[in-house]
């Protein structure tokens, strides 16, 4: 197997909290490179299971291969972890012992250039988790207003130039200039300080990239829900 694509955080720490009950029903939403997962899974006796969930198909890819070696009961799946109520009545599981939801971006994410979460390589401006559906973030900065991509980089990336970098997207995204993540950065290399860019760009993309995956409203949906399907002393671990 090649080298681990992604080293996950907060690991121990989540895990020794996480499980409770070594024959549990447990849920990863971001099983991503199967770190977390692995660890849980190491941790069941063969009654326990692992219900994996992820929206990003290369990253399940290699989670399958990872946690085959292992003699434990386990389910991976290709979705968003907003729609998990409808996956447990599939799967006939009425109660988790517990959750978990790694948040964010995996490192493989950001250093595979091509797909488009990195302002350090020039590639399509696509961002999406799933490649396969939705729209990328380059149709979005071409079909939004001015008004909405500076409220995104506002609320989502908390950058005080929102307005003016807007701007400049728009103004580029009208002459048919916002393809690529090098069309991105130097929309905003225009409108701040070079000593402060790398910050600036960090705030742009991650903004970008939440409204692209509308990673805020899949996380409240799914919160809400854990109330109703983890079980009485169960445990929901969420790392940001
Ligand atoms: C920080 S990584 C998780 C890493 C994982 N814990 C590990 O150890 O490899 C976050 C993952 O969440 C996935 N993701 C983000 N939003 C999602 C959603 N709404 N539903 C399912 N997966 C999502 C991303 O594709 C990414 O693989």
């Amino acid at each position: 197997m090649d080298a681990i694509p992604h080293l996950p955080v907060l690991l121990e720490e989540t895990i020794s909290r996480l499980l409770t009950n070594p024959d549990g029903i447990y849920l990863d939403g971001t099983v991503g490179f199967g770190g977390h997962a692995e660890a849980l899974i190491k941790k069941l006796s063969k009654h326990g299971q692992l219900i994996g969930i992820d929206l990003d198909p290369y990253a399940l890819e290699y989670t399958k291969k990872r946690l085959s070696k292992h003699q434990r009961f386990y389910s991976l799946h290709n979705g968003n972890y907003r729609e998990y109520p409808l996956l447990l009545q599939s799967l006939d599981v009425a109660k988790l012992t517990g959750i978990i939801f790694d948040l964010g971006s995996s490192s493989s994410q950001l250093n595979t250039g091509h797909r488009g979460f990195s302002f350090q390589a020039d590639a399509p401006l696509d961002m999406r988790f799933n490649p396969g559906s939705g729209m990328t973030a380059s149709e979005f900065l071409q079909s939004a207003g001015k008004e909405e991509i500076s409220k995104v980089i506002e609320v989502y990336g908390e950058e005080r130039y929102h307005r003016k970098i807007a701007g400049r997207i728009a103004q580029a995204a009208e002459g048919g200039n916002m393809n690529t993540t090098f069309d991105l950065k130097l929309a905003v290399s225009k409108c701040v300080h070079p000593r402060f860019l790398t910050k600036s760009l960090a705030r742009v993309f991650q903004a970008i990239r939440i409204k692209i995956n509308d990673e805020l409203e899949s996380l409240k949906e799914a919160l809400a829900n854990s109330i109703e399907y983890l079980q009485v002393g169960g445990r929901i671990a969420v790392i940001s």
